[in-house]
Formats: structure tokens, sequence, C-alpha cells
């Protein structure tokens, strides 16, 4: 490791470097005795128990993914798409619901089937966004805007979609602006021109993690001089680290070996980013992976969690945790994040979160990190 980040707490981030845990929890064991789910038949109120997460695969080699089971089709009309390529591209190919709209099992499997994501990182990232913008009691989550597709929302639902502003979707991003700057979920033409000259600058035409080092960091360079709401706290400092080393480990044809691994061509790239399409006869990844490298990214050009105050006047704002401190995000993300949007959940609703909860922890993988229960654990 050449990081001189604290490692610990780096290995211990789901984002960053999700560890085999599901190992060392086959069962999801801290869910046994929870009596929540021996109450009443849920299904009577429109709800429905959240299946445990789905395991890793059994086959987790490269394989054509670009199928002809899973053609490239447009979306039609009513289709939904957000802010994530990876997750417009499954719609897109037919390994989600092609309107997008699944559950987070549905979501779980997919992005393990076509991208190779690995377990951990799977759960962790859809879990997290689960509980953010999802359908809770209706167990369905929307990977763009809010629809009445996940189910009717019930007293104190907050289930906006992926492309909610602030919660999962956020600033600095690689090839969309700032929700401050106009459409947050759009391709922008302009961002990923800047990028390819980045591409060029640094990685011979290629993006790969020397790449993603110096993008990223001017993305938040950029975002800080003129985003006066700019905001790279908690949840944003992992997943804006996390999503630049995605298409390294992702986007890269899992056939390239030696020194053409880990190097998207720039049609590759436009192909995910801008058309939401698998390049013709796509492989998945050679062995599981999500944002491995990630650690590089963040120590070529550290950044502290923080917020702007007024455009160029970026304070630093540790309160919410960050990819420095997987534990604290996680602590305050359940106690904090959660607790505001949910305060005071009954029935149905409080035992779906209780359940979503325990399966973010499991996906942390940190058994230093104690688990929260905000709203009890009968
Ligand atoms: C596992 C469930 C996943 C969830 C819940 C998720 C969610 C999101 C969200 C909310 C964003 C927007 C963040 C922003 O504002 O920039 C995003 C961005 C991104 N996601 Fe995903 N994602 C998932 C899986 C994936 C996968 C499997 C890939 C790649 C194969 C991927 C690649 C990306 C990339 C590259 C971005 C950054 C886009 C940009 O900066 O322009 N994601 N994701
Ligand atoms: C979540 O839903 C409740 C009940 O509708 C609402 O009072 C609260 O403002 C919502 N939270 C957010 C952050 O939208
Ligand atoms: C990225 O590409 C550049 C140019 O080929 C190369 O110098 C650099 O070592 C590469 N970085 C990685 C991590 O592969
Ligand atoms: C959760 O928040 C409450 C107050 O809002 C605080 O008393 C408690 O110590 C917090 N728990 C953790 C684990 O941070």
């Amino acid at each position: 490791m050449r990081s001189k980040l604290p490692i610990s707490s780096l290995v211990a981030g789901w984002i960053l470097f999700p560890l085999p845990y599901a190992l060392a929890f086959p069962s999801y064991a801290s869910l046994r005795g929870l009596s929540a789910r021996q109450e009443e038949p849920v299904e009577a109120q429109g709800g429905k128990v959240p299946p445990n997460p789905p395991g890793p695969p059994s086959f987790t080699g490269t394989k054509l993914v670009d199928d002809s089971d899973h053609p490239w089709q447009a979306p039609q009309s009513g289709d939904i798409r957000g802010p994530c390529p990876g997750l417009n591209t499954l719609a897109s190919h037919g390994y989600l619901p092609r309107n997008g709209v699944a559950s987070p099992s549905q979501i779980i499997t997919a992005v393990q089937e076509g991208f190779n994501m690995d377990n951990a990182a799977a759960r962790g990232a859809t879990y997290t966004a689960h509980l953010l913008v999802g359908n809770v009691v209706a167990d369905l989550l929307s990977i763009g805007g809010k629809t009445p597709l996940t189910g009717r929302d019930f007293p104190g639902e907050n289930a906006t979609g992926i492309s909610e502003h602030g919660r999962f979707e956020g600033d600095a991003s690689l090839t969309r602006v700032d929700d401050f700057h106009g459409d947050r979920i759009a391709f922008d033409q302009g961002l990923f021109d800047q990028a390819s000259t980045f591409f060029n600058r640094f990685g011979n035409g290629f993006y790969n993690i020397t790449v993603a080092a110096e993008l990223r960091f001017h993305r938040i360079q950029q975002s800080i001089s003129t985003n006066p709401e700019f905001n790279l706290m908690g949840l944003r400092h992992i997943s804006a680290y996390g999503e630049a080393a995605l298409p390294v480990n992702l986007f890269v044809d899992g056939r390239k070996t030696g020194a053409e691994k880990g190097q998207l061509d720039m049609d590759s790239a436009l192909s995910f980013f801008k058309d939401f399409r698998f390049p013709s006869g796509f492989f998945r990844a050679a062995e599981p992976g999500g944002a491995q490298g990630a650690d590089v990214i963040v120590t070529t050009h550290p950044v502290s969690p923080g917020r702007n105050e007024g455009a160029g006047n970026y304070v630093v704002d540790d309160s919410l945790g960050s990819v420095l401190d997987p534990c604290k995000f996680y602590t305050q993300f359940v106690n904090v994040t959660v607790r505001d949007l949910y305060p005071n959940p009954r029935g149905v609703l409080r035992r779906n979160l209780n359940l979503n909860l325990g399966f973010v922890y499991e996906a942390l993988g940190d058994p230093s990190c104690p688990q929260v229960f905000p709203y009890g654990q009968d």
C-alpha cells in the first residue's frame, strides 16, 4: 500500500475496499432474532418484507454481457434513467427492468451479473441508496426521479428516487453539472470534452487511475470556485472518489490484460456515459471489483470533506464522516441522515427500516465499528 492515510479505516470503507464480509456473515446472523420479522402479515398493508441480500454469483469470471438475451434498447416513453451510468446501462440492456424501477435485490443481482461488481460493494451502495431515496415499505427503488411505480407513499416515506439532489446524487460529478448550475442528471458534452483532455494529458488517450486522480481533483476545484452551494460531505465524499474509480475497474473490457488492463478508451467511455450502452460485444470485468484504486485518487490530491459557504469559500466539515473515516460515516448516516428522513417510523416502515439498516451495517464489514440502532432492536 502506498497510501499514508489510515489504511485500516480505508479498508473498512465498503465503497473503497469491499471485503468479502459476506463470508463472515453467511447467514446474516445479526438479523436473526429480530422479532419484527414475525410481525403481522404486512403484505396486507401493501408492504413487502425485504428479502436477505443476494450473495455473490457462482461464476465470477469474465463473460460476454452484451449478449442476445440483453440487447440494448433506447429508453421508451416513461422509462426512467438517472445520474448513474452503470445502472442506466443495466436498465437499457434489460439486466434491470427497462422502466428503471427495481428492488434492491434486483439491483445487486444486476450489477454483479452485468458488471461483475463485487458483492459487498453492491450491497453497500444499494442499501445506502434505498434508505435515502427508495420506497422501503414496497421494497422498490427508482434509478432516476420520483415515480408512482415505486408504490404509494406511506406516511413518512421519502421515496424520491436516486436523482434527488443531496441524498446520493451530489456535486462535482465527472460528466454532469452541479445542481446549482443546471441539469444534474443529463450527460454534459462540455464536461465530457473537458474529461477527454485529461484522458489525453494524463492517460495517453485513456482513462485510468492517474487520470481519475487529476480529473476528480479538478472537478472538485471547479465546484469549489463556482458553486456557492457545493457540498462534499459524508456519503458524497466517499462516492465522489469511488465513482471516479469505478470506470477503471468496471467499464474496461474483461479480456484486456497486461498493460491494457485498467485503461478505458474514449469511445467506450462515451458509450457508457452518454448512451448507457455496452460497447459492442462487451465482456464484463475478469474479477469482481468496485472502487479499487480510489485510495490512490484520494492520496494524490487529498481534499477534506466539507461544503461551500459562498463560491470559493470551502469550509472543512467532517461531521458526517468521509472516505477517511467510514465508521463515522456509517454512524452519522444512521443516526443523523436516516433519522432526519424518518424521525418516528412505526409499524411496517420501522420494521423495514431496521432490516435495511442491518443490511447496510453488514455491507460495511467492519466489526470494530459498533452497530447503531436508532429505532430499537425489538
Ligand atoms: C450498486 C448500485 C449503484 C448505485 C445505488 C449507484 C448510484 C449512483 C448515483 C446516485 C450516482 C450519482 C452521483 C453523482 O451525483 O455523481 C452514481 C454515479 C456513478 N456511478 Fe453508480 N451506482 C451504482 C452502481 C454503479 C455501477 C455498477 C457502476 C459501474 C459499472 C457505476 C458507475 C457510476 C459512475 C462512473 C458514476 C459517476 C458519474 C459521473 O460522475 O458523471 N455505478 N451512481
Ligand atoms: C420525509 O417524509 C416526511 C413525511 O412525509 C416529511 O415530513 C419529511 O419532510 C420528508 N423528509 C424529507 C427530507 O423530505
Ligand atoms: C495512465 O496512463 C499514463 C499514460 O500511459 C501512464 O503514464 C500511467 O502510468 C497510467 N496510470 C495507471 C495507473 O495505469
Ligand atoms: C445518536 O444521536 C443521539 C442524539 O441525537 C446521541 O445521544 C447518541 O449518542 C448518538 N449515538 C451515536 C452512536 O452516535
